[in-house]
């Protein structure tokens, strides 16, 4: 006990409290290194360096100021500019300081409670020691050789959430969990390989190996297209689909243009009845419906398709049903919530990231297979790493070395339970609740989105520009007028647009709150593209209180900018 407590002291006075790099010269030697493998010179370095990193990881957290450092984005280039690779070695405590000094100091503070603007927030301090844990152990999720334990926490955390999601029966699970030959999904390395894995394994149901047709893996997709008499694939989607499905498309040889991006109603849902139109129109062409993919909770918006309807158009056009719950899928986890999800149980395959709302750090992503037979359609096997009789996670994953990011959301779930993340989404619930009801109540805000899923999107106008445009709204409706009507309010909505770009700009200089910026062309505006700003309420840190304090500060500096830069502007386009 006293021993530790030296050490503590040690680290303040020695490990941390340089000012500057001791830049003492260093010997390498065989010796020297190998030390540096098993722990850092003897065990008390290694505890003397863990204890100093998380000082310094508390300090970072504990610092007060601005969100982002003040550096410029050139400044902070130049810091990391030298062209050649490191030669002598340095101490590790040399090393730490730079870090320090380099790294921390410019990273952003994306767990401060005024920070609402991005997906990634913050993390539960657990977390960062089960990161550690991962590194020490240096488990290779590809093949059991390399990961025995970790093979089955990885297993074993798919079948909770496969059961959360598709409700199959218990005896399944039993059989399921322990049976090498079931794979129920995949751990990926975020969202994106979980969609391109689901698209993966659709290509593969839509275009099976036949005589003469080895299968698209071997023959490619010319081959599959002649074999099966199509003259195109297509995958369809809401027009908010995120950018990983174009990617997916890309690297699938099935083309970004396959991607049909279907337009999306008022509460920024997939418009079912154009996509049948549009599944009609595709048949016509000969076009193969290869994917329907529905969204959990839209990047931008948070908003969620209609997945019960989608499941039944799926079904109609005999495409596989993939559900991208990237975003929203952990709701699942919470009862109260299960409903908004209703349907997503009967989807063929659903993608899920943890460093999203699992609360885990960057990153894992997750793609789940209702059927256990789906992803033997993708199965590959090595002579040397994952051969055939094998129980290795790696014969059906794109990725080949993957890490052992399971432990975390498997500890987030323990140390939470399902009722605490029920309690974390309650708190995000009521946030983007007081969010909207802050923003509506507020005279020069305007919401521009029905959140589901704590993804609020607004812009400041102020109020006299809002009155005109309800004025021009209503003028636009009449005949006569609607035409001159229509020109002034987009006019109107450019100008908002240009204000609000430099208001985020304000915002990201002054640095004490953080929301986000985007375009959207699917707000009551639509199809004008409309400059947006959007808050993520996540953060079991942020309370009312402070989204008050974020929105009046925001206000103050809209107000300012508008009278000193944009109200000439608008009296002129309104006179
Ligand atoms: C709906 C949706 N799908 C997929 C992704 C891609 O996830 P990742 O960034 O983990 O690759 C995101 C990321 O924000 C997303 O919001």
């Amino acid at each position: 006990m006293k021993r530790r407590k030296e050490l503590a002291i040690d680290i303040s006075d020695h490990v941390l409290a340089p000012s500057r790099k001791s830049n003492k010269k260093i010997i390498a030697s065989i010796q020297y290194l190998s030390k540096l493998f098993i722990m850092p010179d003897t065990p008390d370095k290694f505890i003397e360096f863990g204890d100093a990193l998380l000082v310094m990881i508390r300090e970072f957290f504990q610092e007060q100021g601005g969100i982002h450092s003040e550096i410029s984005l050139p400044d902070l280039a130049k810091i990391f500019s030298s062209i050649d690779p490191p030669t002598d070695p340095e101490l590790i405590v040399d090393v730490l300081y730079e870090i320090k000094e380099k790294v921390i100091r410019h990273s952003v503070k994306v767990g401060n409670p005024f920070y609402i603007g991005h997906m990634t927030s913050a993390i539960p301090y657990f977390m960062i020691l089960i990161e550690m844990v991962i590194a020490a152990l240096n488990q290779n999720q590809v093949k059991i050789e390399t990961a025995r334990a970790s093979t089955f926490v990885e297993r074993e955390f798919v079948a909770w959430i496969h059961q959360l999601v598709f409700q199959r029966s218990r005896p399944f699970y039993r059989r399921a969990i322990e049976n090498p030959e079931i794979a129920l999904g995949n751990v990926t390395v975020d969202g994106t390989l979980a969609n391109l894995t689901a698209l993966w394994v659709a290509r593969e149901k839509a275009f099976p190996p036949g005589r003469s047709f080895a299968g698209v893996r071997k023959d490619g997709m010319a081959a599959a297209l002649a074999h099966h008499g199509y003259s195109s694939a297509a995958v369809l989607v809401s027009q908010l689909a995120h950018y990983s499905l174009d990617k997916s498309m890309d690297v699938l040889g099935l083309g970004s243009r396959s991607l049909v991006r279907v337009p999306v109603n008022t509460d920024n849902q997939i418009d079912c009845a154009k996509l049948r139109r549009t599944i009609a129109d595709l048949q016509k062409k000969n076009v193969k419906i290869m994917t329907i993919v529905g969204i959990a909770g839209t990047t931008e918006t948070g908003n969620i398709d209609d997945l019960k309807e989608l499941r039944e158009i799926a079904t109609e056009c005999g495409a596989h049903y993939h559900v991208d719950a990237a975003w929203g899928g952990a709701t699942l986890l919470a009862h109260r919530y299960r409903h908004l999800l209703d349907g997503i149980d009967r989807a063929d395959s659903v993608a899920m990231d943890t460093h999203k709302l699992f609360y885990t750090p960057m990153s894992m992503g997750l793609v789940l297979f209702r059927n256990e037979r789906d992803l033997m359609r993708v199965k590959y096997t090595a002579s040397y790493v994952i051969r055939k009789s094998s129980v290795d996670q790696g014969r059906f994953t794109l990725e080949g070395s993957r890490k052992f990011d399971v432990l975390k959301p498997w500890a987030a779930l323990k140390v939470f339970g399902t009722d605490g993340f029920q309690i974390l989404f309650d708190h995000a619930f009521n946030l983007t609740a007081d969010l909207n009801q802050l923003i509506t109540a507020s005279p020069n805000f305007e919401v521009l989105n029905n959140p589901q899923l704590f993804i609020h999107v607004s812009r400041f106008a102020p109020q006299d520009v809002q009155n005109a445009i309800e004025r021009l709204r209503a003028r636009a409706k009449k005949n006569g007028t609607a035409a001159a009507a229509r020109k002034k309010l987009h006019e109107i909505n450019e100008l908002l647009n240009t204000l609000n770009t430099e208001l985020h700009r304000a915002i990201r200089a002054e640095d004490s709150t953080f929301v986000s910026r985007t375009t959207l062309t699917t707000t009551r505006y639509a199809p004008q593209p409309i400059v947006v700003l959007r808050s993520i309420t996540v953060n079991p840190l942020t309370t009312r209180s402070i989204l008050e304090e974020i929105l009046a500060k925001q206000e103050k500096m809209g107000l300012r900018l508008y009278t000193r830069t944009y109200k000439n502007r608008f009296d002129k386009l309104l006179k």
